[in-house]
């Protein structure tokens, strides 16, 4: 944390934060920084310190800060108006690009975040199968509703598949509709699956559970059980969409699901986000064709709005052109390479976990497949890393590296030589 007073006694920027906002800030974020701009691949905070950036928005930003095409597209769209509730042409393009892009979509609603599009995923597989409970794994984030907010990040585990609340304010009625089940264990899902088939509107699961790939055959045998018992699938790929491949975690994986959330990079880094699936299940987002019943009821101010909806689009047309992916893959495989060859030569005992787009180090000699694994890390050699790396000018979430298209060969430098003198000098600390 880094907390300078101002030389002329007036506040600080930290002191005002203090003031007003609960916790010193935003309740995303280390509140010992605040950024002030961004430009491409790096960030700059309100104490002018330069830094490559890791965070990139917590994800949406993956083709840069600032990219000139996409600031092109909204200061152009900010003339025509920001939004209009009504349906407007830059969001139904929009809805198009997702259509053809994402295997599971054949219809798009949308909304402002991630979480919000899991909310009414969860609801609209309630609507459509008539059940009531909700299946998730341990450790997956699918934003701050009550059903997602059970056994996101518990510290006590609870048996499964009873779920512990991450959350003050959830009433116990929430946890009793939820099965909770260790990611990454097919045995324990089909046979949780198998138990309560006739009670379970949907199995939703991240693809990529934070950082911790599938085994192989995970996600397949979810399809087959879900798809046997008429249980509802949801992939939230509001992290992995449009990044582990164009086509999301389902075209990388080929393992389709019902239904799928979509954010971060489809709202160019402005809020939007969406629900995106089957016909016959997005169909109880039409009162006439659902009936008065079966209707589920979803209005937000903001959603699809021109402005996020034409920096969605334009990030998109990046994405789609040759040798991105390929890019973004070769600098996280580098990373990765340099991770692994600096803390081993330091004899930090760690695992390099997820994909070249998407990983972390979790410091740990046992292999890492589900939350739990995920926690067993020394959490002090973790923070410690993290704040080397900062002090090295490489600014990354306490538990990601998040990689961008906009890394330069400079900025991998610096941040190979920072993870160089980060795990040469994490244990002396
Ligand atoms: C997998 C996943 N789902 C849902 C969300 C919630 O998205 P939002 O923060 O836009 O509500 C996040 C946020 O990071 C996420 O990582």
């Amino acid at each position: 944390m880094q907390r300078a007073n101002s030389p002329d006694h007036s506040p600080s920027i930290f002191e005002r934060a203090d003031r007003v906002l609960p916790g010193g800030g935003f309740g995303n974020f280390d509140p010992g920084i605040f950024i002030a701009r961004g430009k491409g691949s790096r960030v700059w905070d309100t104490e002018g310190k330069e830094y490559v950036d890791f965070l990139i928005g917590s994800g949406p930003m993956l083709i840069g800060h600032c990219h000139p095409e996409v600031v092109e597209v909204v200061n152009r769209q900010m003339q025509s108006g920001q939004t209009f509730f009504a349906n407007n042409p830059q969001g139904l393009e929009l809805a198009e690009e997702i259509v053809t892009s994402v295997a599971c979509a054949e219809q798009v609603r949308f909304v402002s975040t991630g979480g919000e599009a899991d909310m009414y995923a969860m609801r609209l597989a309630r609507a459509f199968t008539g059940r009531d409970k909700i299946m998730k794994f341990e450790g997956g984030y699918h934003g701050m509703s009550g059903e997602a907010l059970m056994s996101l990040f518990p510290t006590a585990p609870a048996d499964y598949p009873n779920a512990i609340p991450d959350s003050a304010g959830i009433p116990a009625s929430v946890r009793d509709n939820m099965l909770i089940a260790p990611y990454n264990d097919c045995a324990y899902a089909l046979d949780l699956i198998e138990k309560h088939a006739q009670d379970i509107a949907c199995v939703i699961v991240e693809p990529l559970q934070r950082i911790v790939p599938p085994a192989p055959g995970f996600l397949e045998a979810l399809r087959q059980a879900t798809h046997e018992h008429g249980i509802v699938l949801i992939f939230d790929e509001v992290v992995t969409g449009y990044r582990l491949a164009y086509g999301g975690a389902q075209e990388h994986y080929k393992v389709v699901p019902d239904l799928c959330t979509l954010g971060k990079i489809i709202g160019g880094g402005l809020p939007l986000a969406a629900v995106a699936g089957r016909p016959d299940i997005m169909v109880h987002f039409d009162k006439i064709k659902a009936g008065a019943d079966k209707f589920t009821l979803q209005i937000g101010t903001l959603s699809g709005n021109p402005l996020a909806s034409a920096a969605g689009l334009k990030t998109m047309e990046i994405l789609r052109r040759p040798g991105v992916y390929e890019k973004i893959r070769a600098h996280g495989h580098t990373i990765i390479a340099a991770l692994q060859e600096h803390l081993s030569a330091a004899g930090v005992p760690h695992q390099v976990v997820g994909d070249p787009v998407l990983f972390d180090v979790v410091f740990t000699d046992s292999p890492v497949v589900d939350y739990r694994g995920s926690i067993s890390g020394d959490a002090s050699l973790e923070q410690r890393f993290n704040q080397l790396m900062r002090e090295q000018g490489v600014l990354k979430p306490a538990t990601k590296f998040y990689v961008s298209l906009a890394l330069t060969a400079n900025d991998m430098d610096q941040t190979l030589a920072a993870i160089k003198y980060s795990a040469e000098h994490l244990l002396s600390g």
